[in-house]
């Protein structure tokens, strides 16, 4: 059967959210983005985004970088200090935003094959965590790479590729190329997992025909942390419910306390925010996702932009 599992989200795949989507079914989740340079030169706040908080089931760490030294330095300290906490390290080589690109990361490397599989080698020879690589299928449409980029990876001891089935140029939308991606899983030796608007049943459907092992759902989970049981069942979407909205809201905010508890606990020299600052920042965005459709959403969402304490922001949702 198809795993489904939560995309890499920078900004958002934290501990708490991981959870959350843990709960509504994911088989798996990823971390969002850390800085390779950042873990290897010791920033705290990068080694922050390693935490992981009980009950979140499987938890891949990815990893972005374009040195070698600083890539294979960052996967020995996560295998000597967090190894048990994760099932899989992974290389981002697909993002395209300035500042990780312009550092030769990201989506920079789709230019260059031979230094994934560089990379790829860094952090197999760190491990014994698989390691994968996220990636696209090329800069722009009619220039693949996903081909070049897959035995460059499975050469360097890769043990899965994940293809968001779009190329750089596109960014975020424009249509998927469902073709390339199934031609990328006839070809490949090692799990391929497929991503690229899955938002229901119909889309998930499509990408499973292409032999995906695994569909990875990234934006539409930030709207419904649940989805990912709803997709594996074929249910179509319940319709907005500001019950609903509230409980997953006070769920989430709870969670974020707890990781909150943790990271004081564990980082005991550094600057936390405080619990009001810290769960107000992070609910302002998400918080208009889960009452999307709901009446009053858009009234809820300016007031929510100026709370400052726990307590306004539960009085503002109604809790
Ligand atoms: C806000 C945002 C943050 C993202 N952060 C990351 C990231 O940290 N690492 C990564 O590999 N991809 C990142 N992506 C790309 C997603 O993982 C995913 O490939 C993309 O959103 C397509 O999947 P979707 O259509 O299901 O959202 C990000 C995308 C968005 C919208």
């Amino acid at each position: 059967m198809t795993r489904f599992v939560l995309a890499p989200l920078a900004d958002f795949t934290d501990a708490p959210f991981r959870r959350l989507c843990a709960e509504g079914g994911a088989d798996q989740t990823y971390t969002e983005m850390v800085s390779a340079a950042g873990l290897a030169h010791g920033s705290s706040p990068t080694r922050q985004l390693l935490e992981t908080m009980d009950g979140e089931g499987p938890v891949a760490c990815q990893i972005f970088g374009s040195d070698e030294r600083d890539v294979a330095a960052a996967t020995d300290i996560i295998q000597r200090t967090c190894r048990e906490a994760f099932c899989e390290l992974n290389l981002n080589a697909g993002c395209p935003m300035t500042k990780v690109v312009r550092t030769g990361a990201g989506a920079k490397l789709i230019e260059n094959p031979a230094k994934i599989g560089r990379l790829v080698r860094a952090m197999t020879e760190n491990t014994d965590l698989p390691v994968t690589v996220k990636t696209r299928l090329g800069c722009r449409p009619k220039e693949n790479a996903i081909f070049e980029i897959v035995d460059a990876a499975e050469q360097a001891g890769a043990s899965g590729i994940v293809v968001h089935a779009r190329y750089v140029s596109q960014l975020h939308s424009g249509p998927v190329d469902l073709e390339t991606l199934a031609e990328v899983v006839r070809r490949a030796h090692v799990p391929v997992t497929g991503n690229g608007s899955v938002t229901g049943p119909s889309s998930a459907a499509a990408m499973a025909a292409t032999g995906v092992t695994a569909i990875m759902v990234g934006r539409a989970a930030l709207k419904e942390p649940g989805i990912f049981r709803r997709l594996k069942s074929g249910e179509p979407p319940t319709p907005p419910d500001v019950g609903k909205a509230r409980e997953l809201f006070m769920r989430h905010l709870g969670l974020l306390l707890k990781f909150r508890d943790r990271l004081v606990e564990r980082f005991p020299g550094c600057r936390i925010p405080s619990a009001d600052a810290f769960a107000v920042l992070k609910m302002r965005t998400h918080l208009f996702r889960y009452f999307s459709g709901c009446p009053g959403a858009a009234a809820m969402r300016a007031r929510f932009g100026t709370v400052r304490t726990l307590a306004d922001g539960c009085r503002c949702v109604g809790a």
